[in-house]
């Protein structure tokens, strides 16, 4: 007999019928009496029903006995797997199941496991082929995997199950959610982003969406590998950061921004002090000289924030040499094109916009925001004399993620804010059998004004770089 077929005697577990059978309280199962013995022509269940069944009701027994102290963040992660796993051992007892040593011992540490990590999220956390995680509720659990969604057969045994998980992230980080918080940011321990949204604002069950950190950012060199760039733009834009030009990088939802915007810091020479600002860390900037801030929402009393602008403002007076804003969302706009026009140039950052007109008109608005009552040519002002390129990401319907746009911002012709394209994706080179697009970003022939300010310092560019045949050697990359 296995493990699970002894359980199921011991138990009495009944044979599972069309529905999953209901997990039961402990203590009912401990009084249920045992039935008469099965017909032998009887189908064998699934081994894993009874286990599963046992899991569920001593992990719930688990948490009862555990109450707070699960979610306690004052309580070292160590401390917290000592108490679980003793806990533990006294409910694995009171079930009084005929196991093994061995057995237990594995019962439990599935159960720790399940209980201190993040339960059936562990296995797509620890597969590096998944780079973002998204829970529609308990039953849905979507991955991307190279760029493209997919369903995945994990799920959780119910809602219940998924809050404990984000119950769990949550308060790890000191935050709480319930109905009156009912969505939260967090991180992981890794450094991973987490957004958590509950009902009844998330209608179809608790949602999670994970955006996995990467232990190994992605470099130039993968970014051009992948196609996102090509290695003449890269040494376009690796010429720009160290121009001191201000570049903002555009473009939709997870199309890459804050990747880019990492791997066009790493241009940023040695010896300068960076100060970079977030709402939720995620640049890894290798530099030695790095300010790293991070933006702070309200107390459940709704007190304490400390918003990105008020980091922008608080960075003038940390003398930097650059100012890196993660994402310009908000008021933070204008302080950060102040800052620009005003001696702290070479700034990057990164708007949320589908091409770079979209991200003029994305900047505008963003600035209004700020609540100054500017009038809009001179926002547009501001704009057009702070922002010296645009570089707009998107993702492509193959999955990946292409720069589609490298724009010089010129200046302003009447009330317009005037944009050059100097790089354009091709998309007339079309699609291989597998759908993948063939094309790649090509000079427009419009060398950009700014490549002026390149002579002035002496920046070299290879002459391929806007086109003319490649002599061999040429180039960084
Ligand atoms: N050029 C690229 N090629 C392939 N995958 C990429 C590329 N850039 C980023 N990724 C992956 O895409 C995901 C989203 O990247 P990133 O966080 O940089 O996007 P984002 O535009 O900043 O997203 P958000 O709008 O949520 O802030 C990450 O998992 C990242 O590893
Ligand atoms: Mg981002």
């Amino acid at each position: 007999m296995n493990l699970a077929q002894r359980l199921e005697a011991a138990r009495g577990e009944p044979r599972p019928v069309a529905a999953a059978t209901p997990a039961t309280a402990p203590a009912a199962v401990a009084a249920r009496p045992v039935p008469a013995a099965r017909p032998a022509s009887a189908p064998v269940p699934p081994p894993t029903d009874a286990l599963t069944r046992l899991k569920d009701r001593v992990g719930k027994a688990l948490f009862e006995r555990m109450g707070s102290r699960m979610n306690d963040p004052s309580m070292a992660e160590d401390a917290l797997r000592a108490v679980v796993l003793k806990e533990l051992d006294e409910v694995v007892e009171e079930e009084k199941v005929p196991l093994s040593t061995e057995e237990r011992q594995r019962l439990t540490a599935e159960l720790a496991d399940d209980v201190l990590g993040y339960g059936p999220l562990q296995r797509l956390l620890d597969d590096d082929a998944v780079s973002e995680i998204m829970v529609n509720g308990p039953e849905a659990i979507y991955v991307e995997r190279g760029g493209k969604l997919e369903r995945t057969a994990t799920r959780f045994t119910s809602e219940e199950h998924l809050r404990r998980v984000i119950d769990r992230i949550v308060s790890r980080v000191g935050r709480r959610i319930d109905e009156s918080s009912p969505l939260v940011d967090a991180r992981l321990a890794d450094g991973s982003r987490v957004n958590a949204i509950i009902p009844p604002l998330a209608f179809s069950g608790s949602t999670l969406t994970i955006r996995k950190f990467s232990k190994d950012p992605f470099t130039v060199t993968d970014l051009i590998g992948f196609g996102t760039l090509s290695p003449e733009m890269a040494e376009l834009l690796h010429a720009c950061v160290e121009a001191r030009l201000n570049v903002i990088v555009s473009g939709g939802t997870g199309t890459g921004k804050t990747t880019l915007l990492n791997v066009l810091s790493s241009f940023i020479p040695d010896g300068e002090r960076i100060v970079t600002i977030e709402d939720a860390v995620e640049l890894q900037l290798q530099q030695e000289h790095v300010v790293r801030l991070e933006s702070r929402p309200p107390n459940i009393e709704g007190r304490g924030a400390v918003t990105i602008r008020d980091l922008v403002r608080n960075s003038l007076r940390m003398r930097p040499d650059r100012i890196v804003v993660g994402e310009c969302r908000g008021g933070e706009s204008l302080d950060m094109l102040q800052a620009m026009n005003t001696g702290h140039d070479g700034s990057l950052s990164t708007v949320h916009a589908n091409s770079p007109r979209d991200a003029i008109a994305r900047l505008e608005t963003l600035v209004l925001m700020a609540g100054m009552d500017l009038p809009l040519r001179a926002i547009r002002e501001q704009i057009a004399s702070a922002v010296d390129v645009v570089v707009q990401l998107t993702r492509l319907r193959d999955g990946t993620r292409r720069v589609t746009h490298v724009t010089e911002v010129q200046g302003m012709e009447g009330e317009t804010v005037t944009l050059q394209d100097a790089f354009l994706f091709d998309y007339s080179a079309g699609v291989d059998a597998s759908g993948r697009f063939l094309g790649k970003p090509v000079p427009t022939g419009v060398r950009p004004r700014f490549t002026d300010r390149f002579d002035e310092l002496g920046i070299r560019l290879s002459p391929r770089v806007f086109g003319a045949a490649e002599p061999a050697a040429a180039g960084r990359w």
